[in-house]
């Protein structure tokens, strides 16, 4: 009997699971049939719907259970807490698989060049939500004594990191947020919160249903100043063509015109302000300074010369999430992605490096929902099967399943698995129960180790 195809996916984040979901689905899972290793750093899946999603998202749950039927499939094993380039390299990959397929996302923040960048109460979006969601590798505590607050850039991020700013601690006390989160929410003393776009408000790239969920928590008072509302032919155009960006900005005008209510924290949208500088005294951030922009007739912006000096005492950088190059693969520094065409990866001969494949954010870069990685997933795997069907895979010298494990703990590497997580997961669940919640995160990889069954 011929063996299964055996595939490595590095990231076990929504791309990877939806590429093991596509191996699972092809008429190669019936004959030869597929065996499948996902490798993944963080002693726990999911990648940013961990570590990214904000925890006043629940609606993410029912992406998290289709996700979950995906790795409980026999032929698919998890290995967490291992990282590619450290505990694994390509060429041990090589030697046990047919195929790797690299989803290892994006977890960094994009640089935002701009003098001042480096003073303390400057931080990056990418940061800040991980210290949110309970990532365990930034520290504990977040300094939040800011008053007023800048967020810099009109994404979805930028809504995450303002909406999580401008609600009470209180409000968030029911979902998943570690104990150190709360706590440190619960001193949180912003109160003006102002978020900058430096185009207008055709341009912003947020979710329509995102923007209006801002309008919804009882402490948050929404603001945008008519003189923000402004369109060019570029702007008209995009809003008949595509009807989110009208959404929005049929939001973004109802706010402009409607009365300032008394709701405590206010969260300031401002349209045509492009950060220049942030503003410092001691080393620590005093303010920031914008400059006006107006609409060029194609929907971007110039800049006016005009500039305002904001008061605030710290400023969030939300301008774009970065992935990490990855070790022995070929990289495009100017997008912070692996080459590839359809999924293969693509060397600087141009050649395709054989059987090796990428998919989700590492592949496209940091933009789009969780599901939009599932088509993605799809386009890579019928490329890595259209390549097995017609024998351009490399062939590995030890494909045998329990030939990885030994080589794991034969390097002493501790790691988690798919049946540790539902200990995780139990344990995170038991957590949460004496308080009424559906489970508190459990934040020291240590502990998740532990809780993981992974160390005694
Ligand atoms: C702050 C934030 C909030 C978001 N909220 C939403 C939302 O509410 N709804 C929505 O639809 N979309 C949301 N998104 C978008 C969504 O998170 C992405 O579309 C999706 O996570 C991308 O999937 P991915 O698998 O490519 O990457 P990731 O989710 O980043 O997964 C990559 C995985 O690879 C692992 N990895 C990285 N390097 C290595 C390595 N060297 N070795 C082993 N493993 C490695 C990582 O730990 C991670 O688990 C949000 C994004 C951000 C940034
Ligand atoms: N709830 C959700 O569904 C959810 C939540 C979070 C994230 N996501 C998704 O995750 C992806 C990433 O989101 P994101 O917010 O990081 O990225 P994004 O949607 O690309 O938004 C980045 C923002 O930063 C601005 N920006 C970039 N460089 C700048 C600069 N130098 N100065 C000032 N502003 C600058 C951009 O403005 P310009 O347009 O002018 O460049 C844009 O407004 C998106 O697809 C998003 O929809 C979804």
């Amino acid at each position: 009997m011929p063996r299964p195809l055996r595939v490595a996916i590095v990231g076990a984040g929504p791309a990877g699971i939806y590429a093991a979901d596509a191996l699972l689905k092809s008429e190669a899972a019936a004959e030869p049939g597929v065996s499948i290793d996902l490798f993944e750093r963080m002693p726990a899946p999911f990648g940013l719907i961990r570590y990214g999603v904000a925890p006043d998202h629940p609606r993410i749950k029912g992406i998290v259970k289709a996700l979950h039927q995906v790795l409980d499939k026999p032929q698919v094993r998890l290995f967490g807490n291992i990282d590619y380039g450290t505990d694994i390299h390509l060429d041990d990959l090589r030697a046990f698989y047919d195929a790797v397929v690299f989803s290892t996302g994006a977890m960094a923040d994009r640089e935002l060049r701009i003098p001042g960048v480096e003073l303390d109460g400057s931080y990056g979006a990418a940061d800040f939500a991980s210290w949110y969601d309970g990532h365990p590798d930034v520290p504990r505590t977040w300094p939040l004594e800011a008053e007023k607050v800048a967020v810099l850039g009109v994404g979805n991020v930028a809504l995450d990191i303002a909406r999580i700013l401008a609600k009470t601690a209180d409000e968030l006390l029911p979902t998943e947020i570690p104990a150190n989160v709360y706590d440190g929410l619960k001193v949180n003393k912003a109160v003006e919160i102002h978020v900058f776009g430096r185009r207008g408000p055709a341009q912003a790239k947020f979710s329509p249903m995102e923007l209006r969920e801002l309008d919804h928590s009882p402490n948050i008072e929404v603001i945008v100043n008519p003189e923000d509302i402004d369109y060019d032919d570029g702007s008209i155009a995009e809003r008949r063509k595509n009807k989110q960006t009208d959404m929005v900005a049929k939001t973004l005008e109802n706010w402009a015109i409607r009365d300032i209510g008394d709701r405590p924290h206010k969260l300031f949208l401002h349209f045509f302000e492009s950060p220049v500088e942030i503003l410092g005294e001691d080393g620590q951030v005093v303010g920031l300074r914008t400059e006006r922009t107006e609409l060029d007739g194609t929907g971007n912006v110039t800049g006016t010369g005009r500039t305002t000096d904001w008061d605030v005492q710290s400023v969030y950088r939300a301008v774009g999430y970065l992935s990490d190059e990855l070790p022995k693969l070929p990289w495009d520094t100017a997008t912070g992605t692996v080459p590839d065409e359809g999924g293969r990866v693509i060397e600087e001969t141009g050649e395709h490096m054989a059987s090796t494949y990428c998919t989700g954010w590492i592949r496209r870069g940091p933009v789009g929902l969780i599901g939009h990685t599932k088509g993605d997933a799809n386009e890579t795997v019928a490329n890595l099967l259209d390549d097995f069907a017609n024998g351009r895979l490399l062939t590995p010298d030890s494909p045998e399943t329990d030939a990885v494990v030994s080589f794991l703990e034969g390097k002493g590497l501790t790691y988690t698995t798919w049946e540790g997580w539902y200990a995780l997961d139990a344990a995170e669940q038991a957590l949460g129960e004496p308080q009424g919640r559906e489970r508190v995160k459990i934040v020291e990889r240590e502990d998740m180790l532990r809780a993981s069954g992974a160390i005694k």
